[in-house]
């Protein structure tokens, strides 16, 4: 018998205000739906509550009418004894496109002034140059870094070569080393062999990140565990399972009988779960979260494609009446995926690689169209590939044009005062044009409809006076 576990600590980050409602119901949760939960949370004993980045602040700003440095603040003030966590994807922060080394810095610094404790960066390339800007800065913030690998299978992404980068976080001095599942495509076997390689080259804690979509995710946490695991990322059961993550009491009331000790509060836990479960009930009636999210699909198995981009790849046949060519395009894509040099398939790579394998299908001619994306990855615009490309493809890409030297965001000019001052008299504060500049044309309108709410406030507050 085992029992060199039994007082091991295993402890948990929360994703319902992020990643599981993000995954779910496209993050349209308002701040003030789940404000009044949040001292409870703040009681529950988890590592940290992930509650910002990723998608939150675009949809704060697209959607919900919502200014995400006030949520922020808000949600600092609400729990003092949590540690606020967010997810920031290196030097594209929360956009699309990398930035000048001068925004990336005052991003971070505004994130902790605002309230964040701590912050995983990745890049979707594994491209460590491209976190280390953020992660240089988020250190001397005093923010807790989580330097994270994005897990992908591929002849070049071997136990050695993550433990490797593993070690590099390390000495870039980062407090854990996260490894992000997004796909939820993780075997138990592999996390049971990658977390025992990171764990034997470096001393820092590791977090595994995952996703239920395949149906693996318990098991996958199970045995990273048992490989020495420190921190596992789960959601509040109504917001668990499907494209989001395993079930934070669940795993909780596992773990705890294994005899692991988990930090967390029961009693508290059910709390949260009973405050969630009308409103995810009231999502599902409004169809916002359509109950296949929540439904195990191992598609993604078969055809070592995310479950994601297989719905945008649906989605795009449909839309050319092109369905028929779906095997072929499932085909094509890990083949294209090859010639890129075997990109990690996340945002943007997933797009990237799946509109390139659905143009090489039907038009008849692979890389007879290389989308202009296609042809900034070639150029080295969102960093070193993971393996070299394909010099054929390069050569369709480029023509006789070379790529970047160096790191792309090396070549980019500064733009915050220029902007600063575009923005004279609409921006509030530094917040307001850091907002402009990852999301312009979306701040823009978000800043419109601020306004026009001030105006009908001050007119409403008036009133009375003149009567
Ligand atoms: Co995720």
């Amino acid at each position: 018998m085992n029992t060199t576990h039994t007082t091991r600590k295993v402890q948990f980050t929360e994703t319902v205000l992020r990643d599981a409602n993000q995954s779910l119901i496209a993050t349209r949760l308002p701040y003030s739906k789940f404000a009044d939960i949040l001292p409870t949370m703040d009681k529950a004993g988890y590592y940290s509550v992930e509650c910002w980045g990723g998608a939150v602040f675009d949809v704060c700003l697209r959607f919900l009418d919502e200014d995400p440095w006030q949520r922020l603040r808000n949600m600092r003030k609400a729990m003092p004894n949590s540690k606020l966590q967010m997810l920031l994807r290196g030097q594209n922060l929360l956009g699309y496109k990398h930035y000048p080394d001068e925004i990336v810095k005052m991003f971070v610094e505004k994130s902790v002034e605002n309230g964040i404790d701590v912050i995983r960066i990745f890049d979707a390339l594994n491209d460590l140059r491209n976190i280390e800007t953020a992660t240089k800065t988020a250190i001397k913030c005093g923010a807790t870094v989580s330097g994270t690998l994005s897990f992908t299978q591929s002849p070049v992404h071997t136990l050695e070569a993550f433990a490797k980068q593993a070690k590099e976080m390390e000495n870039m001095g980062v407090a854990t080393v996260c490894v992000k599942d997004m796909a939820g495509v993780m075997t138990p076997q592999e996390a049971y062999e990658l977390i025992g390689a990171i764990k034997s080259e470096i001393k820092l804690p590791v977090v595994l990140h995952t996703h239920c979509t395949t149906g693996m995710a318990f098991m996958t946490y199970l045995k990273a565990i048992e490989a020495g695991v420190d921190v596992i990322d789960t959601s509040s059961s109504c917001f668990s399972g499907g494209t989001s993550q395993p079930a934070t009491e669940t795993l909780n009331y596992a773990l705890k009988q294994l005899g692991y000790e988990t930090g967390l509060d029961d009693a508290v836990l059910k709390e949260v779960n009973d405050f969630f479960k009308p409103i995810r009930d009231s999502y599902i009636a409004d169809g916002t979260l359509n109950p296949k999210m929540m439904a195990t699909d191992t598609d993604a198995l078969n055809y070592k494609v995310p479950g994601g981009m297989l719905s945008n790849l649906v989605s795009q046949l449909k839309a050319q009446n092109a369905m028929d060519k779906f095997e072929e395009v499932l085909i094509e894509t890990p083949k294209v995926r090859a010639d890129l040099g075997y990109p990690p398939l996340v945002t943007p790579m997933s797009q990237m690689v799946g509109v390139q394998a659905t143009n090489n299908v039907l038009s008849g001619e692979r890389y007879k169209n290389i989308s202009k994306e296609v042809k900034a990855y070639c150029r080295g615009e969102y960093g070193t590939s993971p393996a070299p490309i394909n010099p054929e493809v390069m050569k369709m890409a480029l023509g006789d044009e070379k790529p970047v030297e160096g790191r792309y965001a090396d070549t980019l000019e500064p733009v915050f005062e220029k902007t600063k001052k575009e923005l004279e008299g609409i921006a509030k504060n530094d917040e307001d044009v850091l907002s402009y500049i990852l999301f312009p044309q979306v701040t823009e309108k978000y800043f419109a409809a601020r306004k026009a709410k001030e105006e009908k406030v001050v007119k409403y507050t008036i009133t009375p006076v003149e009567e």
